[in-house]
């Protein structure tokens, strides 16, 4: 009887801990498998959502939008089943495959050939999904058979979002403080693979660095500061890996600038204050601030205000979902690449929470974005 009792609470501790991974440095937890898969699944939802079938993605205006999501009857009636997801959730997979399929041989010479032939290959599943030129024309200069042909020479123009689109999942890869050293190497080697320029790549390490956050429920006006503090640390790697290093330098100013200024006006550069939003911070307001922020006037169309204006969503919406999809997916800018990266960043703290089921149940690729969210919580 006593034993039998003793063996219930062993199996009891084992389902737990196989549940939830404490670090063994903290008493933080590295998020459950729910938060995982819905990491994944939101993610490719909010892609399929902000993109609309290019209609939304491509609509200046944030009210038109919002207005035709009222006559759709809100975003709880939005079924997603004919919502095809964009080359940002093809490219997400990619990079998740890649992940998986290297398992725990994450060098150099094994993970990065396999990052290039799943970016090269899956540009063949890009019909009728808007890829970005800067991925469409990168992609095509990977050469993953040969040595060292995931290498793309430094371009002044690769400062697009493409990089940042498909990175969260290298978060939910590497979500303990002792991996940071290889989210680092990982989201920026991933990134300049397409994006070869800080603005690109750095926008990569944000949505991963952001994503091992989320896992680990850092309190959300805390992410901003320890971005810049992680910054240094990314230049160093950067400078260290010798490739292209001087040009390299010369453009890194331009995203820490980006992310100082954003964070002086959310009051939150200290890391420690709550943020503040302007009092009336309506759809419109959003729309100028978001363009405020952009680099062109496309509110998150870089590699810096992409995870930017997803951090301002998250950072106003908390655990409600209607409002994250009403900041981050629905405005005039680039929405579905906004919406990918901040609903991954949802999941991996709220799990489904609150998610209207129409939204992610009928969603195209659903079962894989499952079942990659399972395999790398089972890798971690
Ligand atoms: N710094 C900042 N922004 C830049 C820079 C720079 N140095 N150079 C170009 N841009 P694009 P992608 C801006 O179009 O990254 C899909 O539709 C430039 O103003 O090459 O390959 C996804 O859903 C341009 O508007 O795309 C995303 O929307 C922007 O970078 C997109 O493609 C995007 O660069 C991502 O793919
Ligand atoms: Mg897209």
């Amino acid at each position: 009887m006593v034993l039998s009792r003793i063996r219930r609470c062993e199996l009891l501790l084992l389902i737990f801990t196989g549940l939830c991974k404490p670090f063994s440095q903290s008493n933080m937890c590295s998020g459950i498998i729910e938060n995982y898969v819905a990491a994944m699944v939101l993610s490719g939802a909010g892609d399929a959502l902000g993109y609309n079938n290019g209609d939304w993605e491509f609509c200046e205006k944030g009210s038109e939008i919002h207005a035709e999501l009222a006559e759709l009857g809100g975003i709880e009636s939005i079924d997603v089943e004919k919502w095809i997801v964009s080359d940002d959730t093809v490219m997400h997979i990619a990079t998740a495959e890649a992940l998986v399929e290297a398992g725990k041989s994450i060098e150099p010479s094994h993970l990065y050939p396999l990052l290039a032939k799943k970016y090269k290959e899956c540009m063949e599943d890009m019909q009728g999904r808007a890829p970005g030129p800067t991925c469409l024309n990168n992609c095509d200069l990977l050469q993953p058979e040969i040595p060292d042909g995931w290498v793309i020479p430094f371009h002044k123009a690769a400062g697009g979002c493409g990089a940042a689109m498909r990175a969260m999942c290298i978060g939910l890869r590497f979500p303990r403080p002792e991996q940071q050293k290889d989210l680092i190497r990982i989201s920026i080697e991933s990134g300049r693979m397409t994006h070869h320029h800080p603005t690109g790549y750095l926008g990569s390490l944000a949505a991963a660095l952001f994503t091992s956050y989320a896992l680990n429920r850092k309190p959300t006006h805390e992410w901003g500061k320890e971005l810049l503090d992680v910054l240094p640390l990314a230049k160093e790697y950067v400078k260290s890996a010798g490739r292209d290093v001087s040009q390299n330098m010369n453009a890194w100013s331009y995203f820490e600038e980006q992310w100082r200024s954003y964070l002086g006006k959310r009051g939150i550069l200290n890391g420690t204050s709550l943020p503040i939003f302007p009092e009336q911070y309506d759809v419109k307001k959003r729309d100028e601030f978001y363009a405020s922020v952009s680099y062109s006037g496309w509110g998150g169309s870089s590699g810096h205000d992409a995870p930017m204006i997803a951090y301002d969503a998250i950072l106003g919406s908390g655990d409600n979902w209607t409002e994250l999809t009403h900041r981050a997916f629905f405005h005039g800018g680039d929405s579905d690449s906004t919406a990918a990266i901040a609903a991954a960043w949802f999941g991996s703290m709220y799990g489904f929470k609150g998610v209207h089921k129409a939204n992610y149940k009928k969603l195209e690729y659903r079962e894989r974005l499952e079942n990659l969210g399972k395999d790398l919580y089972y890798l971690v």
